[in-house]
């Protein structure tokens, strides 16, 4: 028999391609690509090892994944307190979720790589012109004029600084003492709400009553390494292939391909194709994947992906981003689930109760319903008890800003509030508030179905 052909970071061009700009000066393009070719990886593959571990121990129960950040990171809106305040907001939300339910928390943010967008429509149409999409920073630009959506080679260059800088960051924050579990107190943000973040004062007072016990006891601080650092994580949707291919780069240690722009990349919902483009680059990386799956996805489509990108089954390559809407969830997940049991895949089941969740609001604002996101994560866990299986983690497009673009919460955002501070350039993301809101609730789900598996043994 003839041996399969390797893969190479190349192949994808060969296959059919959806939502990707047609850059029209091909020299400069690549151009672009040689240069990004030549510049340093972003993430090391003993990294996206190690994540692939924490991430099989995630589906066998032994921890939850917690990915959040912005819908899509911008170039106007980069800066170090933006990324220091979404950081401290997921760093108290896995502090819920660990302090509530007792688990490890595994921290991935979508930040340092999450710049293009695939789009419900190729044209926008404002006041009877018709132009381009805006497709993310990364691409072209969100002006609405025929310039500005031009897809330009050279916005992949600034991408790729503005990721190294903000994962430069991310990293000294995780390691350099900001993330020590002794400085619990300092990660709240002003603006939360009042309940909330007592809750929270209060949660952090138990803990720092432990940590005296420790040291009392003699496990002072510098004995206690692993309290004093987080490992943090970076992901993105992996959408503009030529971008992926350019920092693709071969593992030495392993022989394997490394996508080099993120720890872990997805695929998306409109471009999870198994004979598409998008699967093929992602099928020969050794990064963990992950897999949007919204209404449309079928049982046997499902099964094809999930051989093609994990043949061999090893457990924390695949993430199963779950997006159906509230009200949907039972209509979709079960069978998925049995599906995937049928066929003895270990993935990770994520919830992301933001995607199926999107309305125009009366303002004409696209928003989300608190309330509806919160039905959606409440439904999860409800099939996951139901059926006896794992639910892995959730998947939120969060900030640590004080904005006002998903309604709802105890803070009561309204729909006359929307336009006060509407800031993202995608996506409604949750505030700082409505995001440990959603944790305090997330943990009481945790923990009550981990309590129910257990109790079925
Ligand atoms: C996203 O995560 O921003 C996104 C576009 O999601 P989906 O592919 O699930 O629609
Ligand atoms: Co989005």
């Amino acid at each position: 028999m003839a041996s399969a052909t390797p893969w190479t970071k190349s192949d994808w061009r060969a296959k059919p391609r959806v939502q990707m700009p047609d850059y029209l000066d091909e020299a400069a393009l690549n151009a672009v690509e040689t240069q990004l070719g030549k510049y340093p990886p972003l993430v090391f593959a003993g990294e996206a090892r190690t994540l692939r571990d924490e991430l099989a121990a995630v589906s066998r129960g032994e921890g939850f994944l917690l990915q959040g950040g912005d819908c899509a990171e911008s170039f106007s809106e980069f800066s170090a307190d933006n990324i220091r305040d979404t950081f401290k907001v997921m760093l108290q939300m896995a502090t819920v979720l660990t302090f509530g339910a007792k688990v490890p928390v595994v921290k991935i943010g979508r930040m340092a790589g999450q710049f293009a967008k695939p789009r419900s429509a190729p044209t926008e149409v404002k006041d009877g012109v018709e132009l381009p999409s805006y497709r993310g920073d990364i691409i072209n630009e969100l002006d609405f004029t025929s310039e500005a959506r031009i897809p330009n080679p050279q916005k992949m260059l600034q991408a790729y600084t503005q990721a190294a800088a903000s994962l430069n960051l991310l990293r000294a924050f995780s390691k350099g003492g900001f993330a020590d579990i002794h400085r619990v107190h300092s990660w709240t943000l002003g603006f939360t709400d009042i309940g909330d973040a007592e809750r929270y004062g209060d949660m952090a007072n138990r803990i720092q009553d432990s940590l005296d016990f420790m040291s009392a006891a003699g496990f002072a601080p510098g004995k206690t390494h692993e309290l004093e650092q987080v490992d943090f994580y970076t992901s993105h949707e992996a959408l503009l292939l030529e971008y992926e291919e350019a920092l693709c780069r071969l593992d030495s240690t392993s022989g394997k391909w490394l996508a080099g722009s993120g720890h872990m990349i997805w695929i998306g919902d409109r471009t999870r194709q198994p004979d598409g483009a998008h699967v093929e680059f992602c099928k020969g990386v050794l990064n963990p994947i992950g897999i949007k799956c919204g209404p449309s996805i079928s049982r046997s489509d499902l099964k094809e992906l999930l051989d093609t990108l994990n043949p061999n089954r090893e457990a924390g390559r695949i993430v199963l981003i779950n997006r159906f809407g509230a009200g949907n969830v039972a209509d979709h997940m079960p069978k998925l689930i049995r599906a995937v049991e049928e066929e003895a895949h270990p993935v990770v089941w994520s919830c992301d109760p933001m995607h199926g969740n999107t309305i125009k609001s009366d303002s004409g604002y696209k928003t989300r319903p608190f309330d509806s996101v919160l039905r959606e994560v409440q439904e999860f866990f409800g099939v996951h008890r139901a059926e006896g299986t794992v639910p892995g983690g959730v998947h939120f497009e969060m900030t640590g800003q004080d904005v006002t673009e998903c309604t709802g919460g105890v803070r009561a955002v309204t729909d006359e509030d929307l336009s006060s501070r509407y800031h993202t350039a995608c996506d409604p993301r949750l505030n700082a508030s409505q995001s440990l809101e959603l944790a305090f609730l997330v943990a009481e789900e945790l923990s009550s179905t981990r309590e129910a598996l257990r109790a079925a043994g």
